[in-house]
């Protein structure tokens, strides 16, 4: 029998450089010989790039918190039965940029949802599923957000609808990272995404060595 994969998640603020260290984990684990399957939330999936689009499109200024908590679940439930459980039991890796700790941070607690139902809702979507090592970049929210911002202009995507939200709502997700790094210290791993690129991505793949 194979055992299972490992599942790892990344997290982050606006603009922490997240999508750089996602790429470069995903090609050192290839180099490395390992397997990889990569995903993203909300995406991932045929269907969840298409929730994704009402999502993050600032046109849908009018979509409430209940039903975009929803979308999030509906879209991460659609990755685990498609994309994320048959990896993990081929004894694959699974990388995914963004899981449920996103939706504790910024729905259950920046769109103060509560995060008991955020909780509630991981049962229903991931069924006991739960990331083995999720890697959280940090950076203090002005440089974040002058970076995210920048890359808004120049790639186009219309996916600014959280990004435009305010520095107290920003804030607050933070804080909600914050938490969970002192709630699951194990799984969850706070990184200084103030340094350069590769300080961060060496320190990322010692986590990763860790849990192989
Ligand atoms: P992402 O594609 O990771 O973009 P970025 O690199 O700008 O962080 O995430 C898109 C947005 O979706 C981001 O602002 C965070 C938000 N989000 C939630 O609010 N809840 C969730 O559950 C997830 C997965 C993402």
């Amino acid at each position: 029998m194979t055992s299972r994969g490992l599942f790892i998640t990344f997290e982050g603020t606006e603009g922490s450089g997240k999508s750089t260290q996602f790429r470069l984990l995903i090609e050192r684990a290839r180099a490395e010989g390992h397997t990889v399957v990569e995903t993203a939330e909300p995406g991932g999936t045929s269907i969840g790039r298409q929730i994704r689009k009402i999502l993050l499109d600032p046109a849908n200024s009018e979509l409430g918190p209940t039903a975009e908590l929803l979308l999030y679940f509906a879209a991460r439930a659609q990755n685990v039965d498609e994309l994320v459980n048959p990896a993990l039991a081929c004894g694959e890796m699974v990388i995914s940029d963004r899981w449920t700790d996103s939706s504790w941070a910024y729905q259950g607690t920046g769109r103060r949802l509560g995060t008991d139902l955020v909780e509630q809702l991981d049962t229903i979507a991931c069924r006991g599923l739960v990331p083995d090592l999720t890697i959280y970049l940090d950076i203090d929210l002005e440089t974040g957000l002058r970076r995210a911002r920048s890359r808004n202009v120049e790639t186009q995507l219309n996916e600014s609808r959280l990004d435009d939200e305010t520095l107290d709502f920003h804030a607050t997700v933070r804080k909600a990272y914050f938490e969970l790094a002192q709630r699951y210290p194990g799984r969850f791993r706070m990184v200084d995404a103030s340094r350069t690129v590769e300080e961060i991505a060496t320190d990322i793949w010692r986590l990763v060595e860790e849990r192989k």
